[in-house]
């Protein structure tokens, strides 16, 4: 029987999350991994419980791995399908959660364009909320499966030097990862242009490096961030090929990064944007073991969230 110190209803956010209940979802995390070995690849553990993904923006990796985890848990899914739903109607986001509620799922996995609408599902309901990303503010899976897939690589995240380069302001990948990792030991460089660096860094334990170039020789991990277009005012970006010259990874700025730098994106990449094409499928790069640690991750959450009392199951 495993004893769960996920004290907690929903996971809305890594910030003010102890080192121990990170730890806790990595190592559970590990071993889900091996479920997905398996040639079966399904374990009973959340039998007859649903799982719902609400999302209201669009969404390729984080949909689909959530949904994978739950029903190799043997969870019940299902996909609300935003564009096609009544939200289209003029439905608000809470008549929404309540017809939802209304068919009693167990959990609801939900990303949606502004910061705290995950936060007002989980007051509103006593059902489980996963924040699949709500605006700018949090990505909590995504920087967990960010962490396990460094945790691989060098063991350990205590000491590890991260940079995270690109559209800082207007990432929630990138305050998750920042919440997380310095929490369990890691520390953190950010880079980016100015327009792109502004909101509220300074209050973050981070160091702001200038130039992708400053961070090169220091970092131990490259996190490349996809440009927000759909969150930047006008103005932001003079023009996409100065964003390439200035903060693109390409292979001349990999050779002069450490020998054993790993190179990360959460995806969607933008290829000859923010990472060249030979880059993103180099031998540095770990972007598909981010995406397979996804799922291990996202089994872990529901797992210690729904899945109280409930054996973990073992390699
Ligand atoms: C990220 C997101 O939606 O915040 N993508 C993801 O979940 N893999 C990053 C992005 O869209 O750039």
């Amino acid at each position: 029987m495993v004893e769960t110190p996920l004290k907690r209803k929903d996971m809305l956010g890594l910030r003010g999350m102890e080192r121990a209940e990170i730890q806790t979802i990595l190592d559970t995390a590990e071993l889900m991994r091996e479920v997905s070995r398996r040639k079966v690849k399904k374990v009973p553990t959340l039998r007859g419980r649903t799982v719902v993904t609400l999302f209201f923006e669009n969404s390729t990796r984080t949909k689909t791995s959530f949904e994978l985890a739950a029903k190799r848990l043997s969870a019940d899914t299902l996909s609300f399908n935003v564009a096609t739903s009544s939200v289209a109607k003029g439905e608000s986001l809470m008549d929404t959660a309540r017809t939802i509620y209304a068919m009693s799922p167990d959990a609801v996995v939900v990303r949606h364009g502004c910061t705290g609408a995950p936060h007002l599902l989980s007051r509103a309901f006593p059902w489980s909320v996963l924040n699949a990303g709500d605006g700018v503010n949090e990505h909590p899976s995504q920087a967990l499966l960010d962490m396990l897939t460094m945790r691989d690589r060098f063991g350990s995240l205590d000491g590890l030097k991260v940079a995270i380069v690109g559209d800082i302001a207007h990432s929630r990948v990138a305050r998750s990862n920042i919440f997380g990792l310095t929490t369990m030991g890691a520390s953190v460089m950010v880079a980016g242009p100015g327009t792109m660096c502004k909101a509220d860094l300074a209050s973050l334990p981070v160091e702001r490096a200038h130039s992708i170039d400053e961070v090169l020789p220091k970092a131990d991990v490259l996190m490349m961030l996809r440009i927000q277009r759909e969150r930047l005012g006008p103005a932001v970006l003079p023009s996409v090929r100065e964003y390439a010259t200035f903060y693109g990874l390409d292979l001349e700025r990999v050779q002069r990064a450490r020998p054993e730098v790993i190179v990360m994106h959460p995806g969607p990449i933008n290829r000859g944007v923010e990472i060249a094409a030979d880059v993103a499928d180099g031998d540095r790069s770990v972007i598909l073991d981010q995406v397979t640690n996804g799922i291990a991750v996202r089994m872990a959450l529901l797992f210690l969230l729904l899945g109280r009392g409930e054996d973990a199951p073992t390699a």
